[in-house]
């Protein structure tokens, strides 16, 4: 897949400790898989869930989704020794839990350029400390950065804020990381919905975190699927807006004008790039 149209509206967790979710991932219908071996995996577990893991991945079948696992942070005790059994099983990306700065993500990148074929391995950063916030800027310049995954249950616990109500509370995090992110030009994927029964809300948090220019949602179970992709895939009258925004401009410009009207709006440059953006979403 083209790594710059590559979509990232959905990425469900699974916990690299679960083979039977291993083997079913492979037909969900996700753009991204972050197996975990980090908060879903309990400390017995470890271990194990380290080889059950590589060895799913080695033994492959998740065709176009991008496999990103989440690694104990490396300060832990697991970090480094889960860094070196999976990534010479070729996942797409490494994600760093409780990323303060970049000099987390520096470290990473340091012990990747030590390990044989992982040149190409791409780091994605758990926005979930206050600190992280902070730095979001930095984070997102760091070397091999390709996206943000937000941790708001770790964020929400830690500043003490509660999750619910519309997330007023997460709103300036949620801002920071989508500002930093784009400013930088990598992917940015929102938190996940704790109640993964409840369709509804899942919908108004997955249109609330569109709204607020995410790329995407974290997941939990594959119940979530279908709506995050229906949501973060562009409507049917979003693509044929965006076509007539293109066309417009471009008779406009033929005469020689900058601007053009679409149903009663201006259109200008920069709406024909946000179009161009909405196409090569529909498109991917
Ligand atoms: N990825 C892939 N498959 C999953 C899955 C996931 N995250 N969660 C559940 N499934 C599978 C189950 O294996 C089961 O498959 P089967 O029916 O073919 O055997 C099916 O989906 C239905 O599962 P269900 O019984 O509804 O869920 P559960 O009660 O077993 O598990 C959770 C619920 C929340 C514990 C589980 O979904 C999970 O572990 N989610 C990921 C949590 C995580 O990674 N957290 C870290 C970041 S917040
Ligand atoms: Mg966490």
């Amino acid at each position: 897949m083209s790594e710059r149209t590559r979509p990232w509206r959905s990425a469900l967790y699974i916990p690299g400790s679960k083979a039977r979710a291993l083997e079913k991932a492979r037909e969900l219908p996700v753009d991204a898989i972050l197996f975990d071996l980090e908060d879903a995996v309990a400390v017995e577990e470890k271990a194990a869930a380290r080889e059950t893991l590589a060895g799913a991945l080695r033994q492959g079948g998740y065709g176009d989704r991008a496999c990103i696992v989440r690694i104990n942070a490396l300060d832990t005790e697991w970090g480094i020794e889960d860094l070196e059994a999976v990534a010479g099983a070729g996942p797409h990306a490494i994600l760093l839990p409780k990323v303060d700065g970049p000099r987390d993500v520096r470290r990473l990148a340091e012990r990747l350029a030590l390990l044989s074929g992982t040149q190409n391995t791409r780091i994605w950063a758990m926005m979930e400390t206050a600190q992280g916030i902070f730095d979001a800027p930095a984070i997102a310049e760091a070397p091999r950065m390709e996206g943000f995954v937000i941790g708001t249950n770790d964020l929400a616990a830690e500043i003490g804020c509660e999750t619910g109500g519309a997330r007023m509370p997460l709103m300036m995090a949620l801002q920071t990381c989508v500002a930093a992110a784009k400013m930088a030009g990598i992917a940015v994927v929102d938190g996940v919905y704790n109640a993964f029964r409840d369709e509804e809300g899942l919908r108004l948090e997955c249109e609330q975190g569109r709204s607020l220019g995410m790329d995407g949602k974290s997941l939990i179970h594959p119940a979530q699927v279908a709506t995050c992709n229906e949501v973060f895939t562009p409507s049917e009258t979003e693509v044929e807006l965006a076509r007539r925004h293109i066309s417009a401009w471009e008779e406009a410009r033929s005469r020689g004008q900058g601007v053009a009207v679409v149903d009663g709006r201006i259109v200008e440059n920069l709406h024909v790039a946000t179009a161009r953006r909405t196409l090569a979403k529909a498109g991917a």
